[in-house]
């Protein structure tokens, strides 16, 4: 039975060694069959969970690893798709002392204050890259894609080039002209953009449309030389390349661009997104806040979905550029129901997000809810492989199976290849001379075996746990093992 390596988390009285203790990567999280340990450092490298519905995903493996990681005091995001999950979490924090850590986002009962303007947060933020128009041009594009809901493809597609090149241009004009740049700004200026050559030699135009307005404020600001040489783009842009355009294209950048801003500047997205900054990613490893999204996707359906994605990208952005040096303690990102939030950039974060201390855990039923949201299996499999700890519940779906047993045995064979071994136990174990087809023929039938709790299972759960590069003692030396959870 997997337990929880509990250290009560207080911050009265720690002494420095303790701290040290709490910082240390290598502090156990869990302890696994034979003793060996799950550490913080293990979960840095990304925990995916699969199992069908009532598997025991969310009662089993997700609360050992949800109370471990609230019992070391880390802070993190909570994403929700499910009404009960702020519940649950409520409950997890006072199981761990954590209650006064937790911070509620809700439209309707906030724990505390909670907008957060990400635009702005992004323009003001501190450290360097801030602020830079780049930054903002790559942030509309990444909503773009929350908003379409995959990756933007080459091509005529909606964040075209095109689409850069305009925000680009506007956000450079808004921010010399001293205002602070927001989608909403951004919409005004577009809608009120020169149609013809006409316009723009034409006084009413000038002195009744707001982008004319900007364009005349901007053009007293003190500029360094790059400065004003982007500014140039711009109002050659403005000016010329934007009224000349044949009108189809001009509405159709126009009718993208307006899509995706009326979203963020109404509802939902605008009041919690669009306003003022109460909250920011930044407390979950400054103060070690955890911030529960309630806004669940099953209930507020895509607005609530694109408020949490937003968030999601923000914080994985403020995880990255942090100074591990100054704020050791690692930090999380949990989604349940993870098919809701999994996106593109993800797979980059992945791949960074182990030297920032950065740890993701994801849980969904199975693979094929990845393959659907990402638009391609490589894009899914690539996601998949920067997750080096996968828990296998009880599966009937095929793909799923099929790709639990090719993981295992391709690491076994990667594992396998000569002899005997030691493994980071310190133990000696025989390699195992398994072929690919053998384990694919044993290991799906074995999904289907395992406990699911429930009274009927006298409320125990079971998994196979997989971690990429570890031989477990107590399985003949094998990348997996069985493992049990107590429902409570
Ligand atoms: N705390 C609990 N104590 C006892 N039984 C529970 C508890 N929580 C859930 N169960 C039961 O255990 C089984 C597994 O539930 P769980 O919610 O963990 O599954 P899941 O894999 O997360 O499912 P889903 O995909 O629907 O979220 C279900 O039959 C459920 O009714
Ligand atoms: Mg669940």
């Amino acid at each position: 039975m997997i337990r929880t390596s509990w250290l009560p988390f207080s911050r009265k009285g720690v002494t420095t060694s303790l701290e040290t203790d709490r910082r240390d990567l290598d502090v156990p999280l869990l302890t696994l069959p034979g003793g060996s340990e799950w550490t913080a450092r293990d979960a840095c490298n990304g925990v995916q969970v699969f199992g069908a519905i009532g598997s025991g995903k969310t009662s089993g493996s997700g609360a050992a690893i949800a109370l471990a990681l609230l019992a070391r005091g880390f802070g993190g995001l909570v994403l929700c798709a499910k009404p009960e999950e702020r519940s649950l979490w409520q409950r997890y924090a006072l199981r761990t002392g954590r209650l006064n850590d937790l911070v509620i986002v809700s439209p309707v009962n906030p724990s505390h204050p909670c907008r957060f303007n990400f635009m702005a947060h992004e323009l003001n933020r501190r450290g360097a890259g801030a602020g830079q128009t780049e930054n903002l041009v790559k942030l509309f594009s990444i909503v773009g894609e929350i908003i379409e809901g995959k990756a933007a493809q080459e091509g005529p597609d909606f964040w075209s080039r095109s689409m850069q090149e305009l925000l680009r241009n506007a956000i450079d004009v808004i921010a010399l002209a001293r205002k602070t740049v927001s989608i909403e700004l951004v919409s005004r200026m577009v809608v009120t953009a020169p149609h013809s050559v006409a316009e723009v030699s034409s006084e009413e135009w000038w002195d009744t449309s707001f982008c004319g307005q900007l364009l005349r404020e901007s053009k007293t600001a003190a500029m360094s030389p790059e400065t004003a040489h982007d500014y140039e783009l711009a109002v050659t842009y403005w000016l010329e390349t934007f009224p000349r355009m044949a009108d189809r294209m001009r509405s159709s950048i126009t009718a993208t661009f307006s899509s995706m801003a009326d979203i963020l500047n109404r509802g939902l997205a605008y009041q919690m997104l669009g306003t003022e900054t109460e909250l920011v990613p930044e407390v979950m490893f400054r103060s070690q806040k955890v911030i529960v999204l309630d806004l669940p996707v099953q209930e507020y359906g895509e607005a609530g979905r694109i408020v949490q994605a937003i968030w999601k990208y923000m914080t994985q952005k403020a995880i990255e550029r942090r100074d591990v040096n100054a704020h050791a303690l690692p930090v999380f990102i949990w989604a349940d129901e993870a098919q809701n939030f999994v996106s593109p950039y993800d797979f980059l974060y992945q791949s960074v997000c182990r030297s920032a201390r950065g740890i993701t855990v994801y849980l969904t039923q199975n693979i094929s809810n990845y393959y659907a949201l990402l638009g391609n299996r490589d894009q899914a499999n690539s996601l998949l492989g920067n997750f080096q700890t996968k828990v296998f519940h009880a599966n009937a779906d095929a793909p799923t199976n099929a790709y639990a047993s090719e993981v295992i045995a391709s690491e076994m064979i990667a594992l396998g290849s000569g002899g005997t071994s030691t493994n980071p136990e310190g133990e000696r174990s025989s390699s195992f001379n398994v072929s690919q087809s053998l384990q694919s023929k044993v290991l799906p039938a074995e999904f289907t075996t395992l406990r699911t709790g429930g009274p009927a299972n006298g409320f125990t759960v079971e998994a196979i746990w997989f971690q990429g590069g570890r031989r477990f003692a107590t399985n003949h030396g094998h990348p997996f093992v069985r493992v049990s959870f107590r429902q409570s």
